[in-house]
């Protein structure tokens, strides 16, 4: 059942209408009395409650109305209406515990999205507790294609994954690099509703501000210089399917308004042409910075964090599950092994142990590219410990090639800074990604950087 609380006749009334037209049971009334009454008699699944259903109070109220019904069961899910003056309100409601925020005038479709989801996913969350399924059970229900993992902790996101992928709710995946967070990604879509609709991947640190609306909406021959003719832009290419907004942490100030604007109301305006467009996406995202830090220090937006994390997926390291270690050892020696014919290929007992002692910094694409890589030279017998060592000596060589100090021109201290400058460079700046490389921890890449007075304000010298 789901209670609508508002004091507005008008909006109760077209709320009432809406839902029952759905096929949802609602109820409607217009005070905070009358509504704890109703939930205490009937404990209703969803609360759709107006942030300003006291005018004299701006929202105030919905908040202090939503921590109540909150005390009263967290079970509940609650979705907040506000006016467009409310939507700072809104977000801390988020932060209460609300499932999502509308704004007025809101979208029928959109709405009903938002309830359908919400519902959908309470009743994930209250089952997900019971039991985690087993891998066969999810190969059974789910299509994971290709991922490999059995670690109980990966098996219960799996477990989400499969759950969530068939509502529209906006996914957040969050990991260190190489975790497989593109691989999720697709996992999610191939397993929706949306699976034989496109798939449009865009990743955000390659579009500079200056094109994000051309590239993200599309532009009309003619809208600025180089636009030589019409271009579709990523969003109506995803239409009806799923958009993978990958590396989102990179985004820019200026380009987070723009995704805020097309990502709550699902509407967009192509470069050079004035007509609002609508968009029927699911959005998934993906990155490795740490988004909720980058709130705290107003480097990412507030209220766009919200709109993306309504359900949000962190992949571990690969350290954290190195019981999985052997199986993608073995699982990626296979592939190569089919791919190249070499049929007289196996790994020991004793190096697959040694590999689920690594600590892989670069997590499973680390993994992958080590077996494979050590598949490729040796080709037949058994691969051992050596074998993988040598393999990982080479790279570490290769990698400082090159470089060869000139014997009183420059101190180790000059080769570190020039190998973290270097670094910097290939991974634009991206400080996350660089001091994975350099397996170092973010702390000591910027005792680093501070040692070696390298400034990331002024960065344009790595340009
Ligand atoms: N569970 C898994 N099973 C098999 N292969 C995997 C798994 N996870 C990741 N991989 C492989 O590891 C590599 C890295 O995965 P992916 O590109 O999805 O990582 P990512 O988290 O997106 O990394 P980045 O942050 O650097 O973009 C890919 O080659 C992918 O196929
Ligand atoms: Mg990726």
């Amino acid at each position: 059942m789901i209670l609508i609380v508002d004091d507005d006749v008008a909006v109760r009334t077209s709320l009432l209408f809406l839902l029952k037209h759905e096929g949802f049971t609602a109820v409607a009334v217009s005070n905070t009395k009358e509504a704890i009454q109703q939930i205490n008699k009937t404990q209703p699944e969803l609360v759709l409650l107006d942030m300003n259903f006291s005018l004299e109070t701006s929202g105030e109220d919905g908040l202090r109305f939503l921590k109540r019904i909150k005390k009263i069961s967290r079970e509940i899910v609650v979705i907040l209406i506000s006016g467009w003056g409310t939507v700072p309100l809104a977000v801390e409601g988020i932060k209460l515990g609300a499932y999502d925020f509308v704004t007025k005038p809101w979208d029928n479709k959109m709405l009903i999205n938002s309830v359908k989801t919400s519902i959908g996913n309470n009743n994930i969350h209250k089952s997900h507790k019971l039991k985690t399924a087993s891998r066969k059970e999810l190969n059974q229900k789910y299509n994971f294609g290709n991922i490999i993992g059995e670690d109980p902790e990966f098996l219960s996101i799996l477990e989400t994954i499969g759950n969530i992928s068939q509502t529209d709710a906006s996914v957040l995946i969050l990991g260190e690099s190489g975790t497989g967070k593109e691989m999720i990604a697709e996992a999610i879509h191939e397993n929706s509703l949306r699976a034989k609709k496109p798939f449009v991947k865009v990743n955000m640190a390659g579009i500079p501000d200056s094109l994000f609306e051309s590239e993200m909406f599309g532009h009309k021959k003619g809208a600025f210089t180089d636009a030589k003719m019409d271009r579709v832009g990523r969003f109506e290419y995803a239409n009806t399917g799923t958009i993978f907004l990958d590396e989102m942490g990179d985004l820019s100030s200026s380009s987070q308004v723009k995704m805020l604007r097309v990502l709550q109301d699902k509407k967009y305006e192509l470069v050079g042409d004035s007509r609002t467009r609508q968009t029927d996406v699911r959005v998934v995202c993906a990155t490795n910075r740490d988004l909720e830090d980058m709130v705290a220090n107003n480097l990412f937006r507030e209220d766009l964090f919200y709109r993306l994390n309504l359900i949000t997926i962190y992949l571990p390291p690969l350290r954290d599950r190195s019981t999985d270690i052997p199986l993608l050892a073995v699982n990626f020696l296979e592939k190569i092994k089919k791919l190249y014919q070499f049929n007289d290929l196996s790994i020991t007992g004793d190096a697959l142990d040694w590999l689920s002692n690594l600590k892989f910094n670069g997590n499973i694409r680390e993994l992958k590219n080590l077996v494979e890589r050590t598949a490729l030279i040796y080709r037949k017998g058994e691969l051992e410990i050596i074998h993988f060592k040598n393999q990982m000596q080479k790279h570490i060589v290769k990698a400082i090639d090159g470089e060869l100090p000139t014997p009183g021109c420059m101190s180790l201290d000059e080769i570190e800074k020039a190998m973290i400058i270097k670094t910097i460079k290939h991974y634009d700046k991206n400080l996350s990604k660089v001091a994975n490389a350099l397996g170092l921890s973010r702390g000591a890449l910027y005792r680093r950087l501070d040692k070696y007075n390298i400034t990331i304000s002024g960065l344009s010298q790595f340009k």
